[in-house]
């Protein structure tokens, strides 16, 4: 890792309810304890614990994020629905987008390019996901859904200053399989390639737990990790972040 400071977001995914906020205490104490230390944490819960949650972590350094909007800036009649404005006015500071379980839900590009911009206007910063699917990675199709995925879902965003890629193979999501590290170091540098100016920040999310972060961690250019079931586990992110920060 050639990057200090990194990234540890925790998608919680449709997990947790108030009684689970309880068990942050650990990794509240943790990162007060770990101050000097250059990493950022922030917690992505289902929307419903955005509130109690960002309450809880008032003074401390870790941030909350949402992980999904509606693409309307405005109030409307959207049954279910929030914005992202919704979102920021109760305490998320960035959105999870473009996630590979909302797009197999049906999410095009285009309605994450909206979305996009929407959470760019409500001033949340932005996890954009990306990756491939095993078939596509099987056919050697791994940079042109990349290319894809990153020209249309940031297409006419002229300042991408507060977008992060998150790089999540489908294929990797949940399912205890990582990327080799060849292959990651090839999709960061891919990924890189098509920005021209600032490369923006990029992690890598996909079955990232205790037993593999001393492998991934080594990958140069990572600036740090999407992590979903790991990170439902206080003391399994805790040990996650540790072995990261580690020499
Ligand atoms: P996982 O999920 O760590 O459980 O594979 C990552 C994600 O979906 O963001």
């Amino acid at each position: 890792m050639t990057n200090k400071y990194m990234y540890f977001i925790a998608n919680w995914k449709m997990f947790g309810d108030l009684r689970t906020l309880n068990s942050l205490d650990k990794v509240i104490k943790f990162s007060k304890t770990n101050k000097k230390n250059k990493f950022k944490l922030i917690y992505c819960p289902p929307n419903i614990l955005i509130r109690p949650l960002s309450k809880r972590l008032k003074n401390t350094n870790i941030e909350v994020g949402a992980q999904n909007c509606h693409e309307s800036e405005n109030f409307g009649p959207n049954t279910g629905y929030v914005n992202s404005k919704m979102l920021k006015n109760v305490g998320a500071k960035y959105i999870i987008l473009g996630h590979s379980e909302n797009r197999q839900d049906g999410e095009s590009d285009k309605l994450i390019n909206l979305k996009i911009k929407s959470a760019i206007k409500a001033g949340l910063k932005i996890i954009f996901c990306v990756g491939e699917t095993l078939k596509e990675k099987k056919n050697k199709k791994t940079k042109k859904v990349l290319a894809k995925q990153i020209q249309k879902g940031l297409k006419s965003i002229k300042n991408k200053s507060d977008i992060i890629i998150a790089y999540e193979p489908v294929w990797s999501i949940g399912t205890g399989m990582i990327a080799k590290s060849e292959d990651l170091i090839k999709c960061v540098a891919f990924i890189k390639s098509k920005f021209s100016k600032k490369s923006p920040k990029i992690l890598y999310g996909g079955s990232v737990n205790a037993k593999n972060i001393d492998k991934l961690k080594n990958v140069n250019n990572i600036n740090g990790f999407l992590i979903g079931g790991a990170s439902q586990n206080s003391k399994k992110f805790i040990d996650i972040i540790k072995k990261s920060i580690s020499n």
